[in-house]
């Protein structure tokens, strides 16, 4: 399906390949990267089919294989170089290849998946309905019992950010031109067919507040500089991640799903 900055978005995912680490093809903020591998990584189990969409260069399919063993592994993206470095690692069982995640099929998987997942893949679709009709549709090849795993940006956590940084005399943050977050109220009151809604956890709500805000304040009104993602502050803020001391600021949440 066509959807706004389609092009512009796959053209910038193939201009970040030749980034200078594997790490940063897909992020610039890699201590938030580990956090958002974490809320997938402590929800598998071993001996399990998955299915990720928007796989890139399989970063988290590396870190998926050195904590479990895998029945099977299929890898999706719609960039085509992505998918190439993909083949070039994976175990002779997996199977990575190319696909739009708007213009998935009933015929594109032969199995049923104990897990499908993705990393801030999904809010690549400009389109709040396509979102959710590509939640739904992946829905379809979740086995009985199978679990989603969508690890997402939200706008109203965004928002609340925005809020206390405007007090602050704070640039306001918005979204990459490429993304649209992800409406919680949406997500919540919308009539999925395949799949439904259990949990929304929002891990990283310590982590944007102390990054966000008080390194930002800090940065701004004493240090007299821009934030940098290499700052000590980042390390402090991926450490004390895990006390959940906060909820509404969490910009990237994990979206869990069901199969019906
Ligand atoms: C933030 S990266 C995530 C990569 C990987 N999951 C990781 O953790 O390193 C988002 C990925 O979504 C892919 N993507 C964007 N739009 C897509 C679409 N319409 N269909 C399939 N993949 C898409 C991009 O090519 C990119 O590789």
């Amino acid at each position: 399906m066509d959807y706004k900055f389609k092009k512009e978005n796959y053209d910038f995912w193939v201009s970040r390949i030749n980034s200078d680490i594997p790490e940063k093809v897909c992020s610039n903020d890699v201590a938030l990267d580990q956090l958002e591998s974490l809320q997938i990584l402590d929800n598998l189990s071993n001996n399990s089919k998955i299915l990720e969409i928007g796989c890139g260069n399989g970063l988290l399919y590396d870190q998926i294989k050195k904590k479990y063993q895998i029945s099977k592994y299929v890898g999706t993206d719609f960039v085509k170089e992505l998918i190439d470095i993909c083949n070039k690692k994976k175990d002779t069982k997996d199977n990575f290849f190319q696909l739009d995640m708007t213009e998935v099929k009933d015929n594109d998987f032969n199995d049923e998946f104990d897990f499908i997942i993705s990393k801030r893949a999904i809010q690549n679709v400009i389109d709040t309905n396509l979102q959710l009709k590509v939640i739904d549709n992946f829905g379809k090849f979740l086995c009985k019992n199978g679990k989603m795993i969508l690890v997402e940006s939200s706008s109203e956590a965004q928002d609340n950010i925005n809020e206390i940084r405007s007090k602050y005399n704070l640039e306001k943050i918005l979204p990459p031109f490429h993304n649209l977050f992800f409406r919680d109220e949406k997500i919540k009151n919308y009539k999925f067919n395949n799949v439904k809604l259990v949990e929304i956890v929002p891990f990283a709500s310590d982590f944007f507040y102390i990054t966000r805000l008080i390194y930002a304040i800090y940065a701004k009104d004493y240090l007299k500089e821009d934030p940098k993602y290499s700052h000590p502050m980042q390390k402090i803020a991926l450490s004390l991640a895990c006390n959940s001391l906060t909820k509404k600021f969490s910009q990237i949440q994990t979206y869990i799903f069901k199969k019906i």
